[in-house]
């Protein structure tokens, strides 16, 4: 039977319906499934199954130990890091973010970085004039024959000209302004977003090439299109946060060749996107002394561990329609918290709770609830802790304090940064603090807040 031509597509998650609804069944939203013709992007799924020769099974001893890739390298160390190494050949990749946050910025760098490198690459433009790409490109670094530029929003064209330059590299920004001619609709809606990517990773894998990738991200991060992508593509790099100065924090959100949550800290300068060497030293290079409701704790950030600083502000409020207000903590972990320090006595029923990751970072590690719940207290109370305190530890909601994963990178980490005392969930017994440290164990929220304000 012929299968059918027309489909639904929600333009929020991307979520496809065999008949037209009203309400997305997945993500909830109203009016958002748009008709959608689906013979294109079945075509090209079809294209991508596995090469000749690769479709029979194989005994997995039988396989050799060649599955190390080779990486390609952009020269622009953050970028690569976050990626496990280097770009993977065949790959494609996304990079998300909200406009304005340095996208293009970082992608015309990676290609001058590799054009220098002697990689070859294409870079097609779907919303600037080719002089308007050159103009930022001699700004941000030096002009090599390596680097081709061509402003297109036809993929076809894209397509031929990757064909007849044959890049190792190609960028196409962005996803929502390039346009399949063979599907109907305009650019950015969901079916023309995806089948561009769809013949983007078809393309990657037949050539060869790597495939970089710009989505745009709506402020409310729901990437209108690019997030029905992230299954599609091998690798999603996202811009975290707002386009607010001065650091860009870049993050790995799916890696198929490498490890997710590597974060990369970036500052927007007249130069371009500068790698920040020492990210625990620069995001804590304006903490305030002396002030109450800061407080710094150690995050796992991927593989590598940042100091943070996290600041609360707690004020008066109208009982019954307080404010809670978490940037770069989890909203509802945030809720937790507060109702667990109202069980321990520090009541915020009729206060507002502000609380902010400085740098813009986003803490997703529950390993930050202790410094959450001082840096709270600390306002709530006027006081201020001393500056050598690193604060570690999981909240649970009885008011115990649970143990964190890799305490010994965390202080050591901190110890390189100066700090003097930690106040920690009790560790083993054979644990051993770096020499010149004091470190403090203890079993719950209540405990900890007299260890650190009344001890
Ligand atoms: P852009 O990379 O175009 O953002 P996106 O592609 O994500 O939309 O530019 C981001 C902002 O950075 C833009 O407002 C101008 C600014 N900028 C600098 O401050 N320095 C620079 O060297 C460049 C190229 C841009
Ligand atoms: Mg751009």
């Amino acid at each position: 039977m012929a299968r059918s031509k027309v489909q639904y597509g929600c333009t929020g998650c991307g979520f496809i319906s065999a008949k037209w609804l009203g309400r997305c069944p997945d993500c909830g939203e109203w009016n958002t499934l748009i008709e959608q013709r689906n013979e294109a992007t079945d075509r090209s799924i079809r294209k991508r199954g596995p090469e000749a020769g690769e479709g029979s099974p194989v005994p997995i001893t039988q396989l050799g130990d060649d599955t190390v890739e080779r990486r390609i390298e952009s020269r622009i160390g953050e970028f690569d890091r976050i990626l496990g190494g280097g770009l993977v050949p065949g790959s494609v990749t996304l990079i998300g973010g909200p406009p304005g946050v340095g996208k293009s910025t970082l992608l015309m760098q990676v290609a001058l970085g590799l054009s220098q490198s002697g990689v070859r690459v294409l870079y097609a433009s779907g919303e600037e004039s080719v002089a308007q790409v050159r103009r930022r490109a001699k700004r941000l670094g030096k002009l090599d024959d390596r680097l081709f530029l061509v402003a297109e929003t036809d993929l076809e064209r894209i397509l031929d000209g990757s064909a007849r330059v044959e890049p190792t590299v190609l960028i196409v920004d962005s996803v929502q302004t390039i346009f399949a001619p063979a599907l109907g609709g305009t650019p950015g809606n969901v079916s023309q977003v995806r089948e561009v990517a769809s013949r983007l990773v078809l393309h990657a894998k037949s050539a060869g090439r790597s495939v970089l990738l710009v989505g745009h991200v709506t402020k409310d991060g729901s990437l209108a299109g690019p997030k029905t992508l992230e299954h599609v593509v091998d690798a999603v790099v996202y811009f975290e946060g707002d386009a607010n100065p001065p650091y860009r924090v870049l993050r790995a959100q799916k890696n198929r060749f490498g490890a997710t949550g590597e974060l990369g800290l970036f500052e927007m300068t007249n130069e371009g996107l500068m790698e920040v060497s020492e990210p625990s030293m620069a995001l804590l290079a304006d903490r305030p002394t002396e002030r109450p409701g800061t407080v710094v704790t150690a995050s796992m950030e991927g593989t590598r561990c940042l100091l943070l600083e996290i600041q609360a502000l707690v004020a008066p409020g109208y009982p019954g329609s307080t404010r809670r207000t978490a940037l770069g903590v989890d909203g509802g972990r945030l809720a937790m918290l507060v109702a667990v320090l109202g069980k321990a006595e520090f009541t915020l029923h009729d206060k507002d709770v502000y609380v902010n990751v400085v740098g813009g970072v986003r803490v997703t590690e529950t390993a930050a609830d202790l410094a959450v719940c001082a840096a709270i207290v600390g306002s709530l109370m006027g006081k201020p802790l001393s500056n050598d305190w690193l604060v570690l530890g999981e909240v649970g909601l009885t008011g115990e304090t649970r143990r964190v994963a890799r305490l010994d990178q965390r202080l050591a980490e901190a110890h390189r940064h100066g700090f003097k005392k930690v106040l920690v969930p009790k560790p083993p017994a054979a644990f051993q603090a770096p020499t010149g440290m004091t470190v403090v164990g203890v079993t719950s929220l209540e405990q900890a807040m007299q260890e650190l304000f009344f001890g």
